[in-house]
């Protein structure tokens, strides 16, 4: 099967909301509204589908220092304890979508254990990283720039979506979700990074947690926090882990500076994982 076939029945137009479907030469989407709205695969095999004039999402820099890090390894036990929770709350084979999913790490290991993945991000070189590396692998897997706030997606159609460091968009995530959906949010938990912090600060405080979990429209199931250390083998390792915090923009040059003076640095890693039912 042509992989950019998994967008039917799960895409919409961002225009008015009808499906999306692939043309007959594969090079683009087409809606089955009255106007034929047609949206055209990127050559990294992404479509863009914000319609929006406003940009945003992460920078290129950060992206490509996460890409690094994220390729080292580093945190593929939160991805693998990610896709034991989809497997066992929304199934081996399920349709997720993961929100906010930057160049598409997760994304592409969730698709490389069973699922048929869509990673959305308002990061264009987010989205086209992570499409490349779906095509290079020939995985189920589909990325799209657009808002999580407005996903062009259709209602009901997915088994499960994740946020995982991203922002939650609660009621656009129900909206997307079939009945009895799942919805996956991850994020830092207290001790999260903490040594790398006190190599930066002279007070590293404890992280708070997400202050965004959904309240309305869906129930907990399960909390998991993944706890363990890493040892970062090198300056840059270092350098492009603390370029994809958030910590990154409100740290002054004097103080990034320090981490310089590392060759490598054992930090903790502290990650709560919160799996919600749509009801
Ligand atoms: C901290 S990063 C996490 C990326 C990825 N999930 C990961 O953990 O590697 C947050 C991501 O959310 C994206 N983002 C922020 N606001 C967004 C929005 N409104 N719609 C879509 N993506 C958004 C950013 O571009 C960025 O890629
Ligand atoms: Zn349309």
């Amino acid at each position: 099967m042509n992989n950019r076939k998994i967008i039917e029945g799960a895409l919409a137009c961002p225009v008015c909301g009808a499906a999306l479907s692939l043309t007959d030469d594969g090079k683009s989407a087409a809606c089955g509204g009255k106007k034929r709205h047609l949206f055209d695969f990127a050559a990294g095999g992404y479509i863009n589908l914000y319609t929006s004039r406003a940009s945003g999402g992460d920078s290129g820099e950060c992206i490509a220092a996460r890409n690094a890090f994220l390729a080292k390894g580093y945190y593929k036990k939160i991805s693998d304890e990610i896709n034991l929770l989809l497997d066992k709350y929304a199934g081996a084979g399920a349709r997720v979508l993961d929100a906010g999913c930057g160049e598409g790490y997760y994304t592409g290991r969730m698709a490389a254990s069973g699922k048929t993945a869509f990673g959305f991000d308002l990061s264009k070189s987010g989205v086209n990283i992570a499409s490349k590396a779906a095509k290079r692998s020939g995985l189920p897997a589909f990325f799209g720039v657009a808002s999580v706030f407005a996903l062009p997606v259709l209602s009901g159609s997915m088994d499960a979506v994740t946020t995982i460091f991203a922002p939650c968009a609660e009621e656009e995530y129900a909206r997307v979700l079939k009945q009895g959906g799942i919805l996956l949010l991850a994020g830092a938990g207290k001790e999260h990074l903490i040594d790398l912090k006190k190599a930066v600060y002279e007070s590293a405080y404890e992280n708070e947690g997400r202050r965004d979990l959904p309240t309305e429209k869906f129930e907990l199931l399960e909390e998991k926090r993944v706890t363990y250390g890493i040892e970062l083998a090198s300056g840059e390792d270092i350098e492009n882990l603390f370029a994809m915090t958030p910590y990154f923009y409100r740290t002054s040059q004097k103080d990034k500076e320090k981490l310089k003076e590392f060759s490598s640095l054992f930090t903790k890693i502290d990650v709560e994982l919160f799996i919600y039912k749509k009801k």
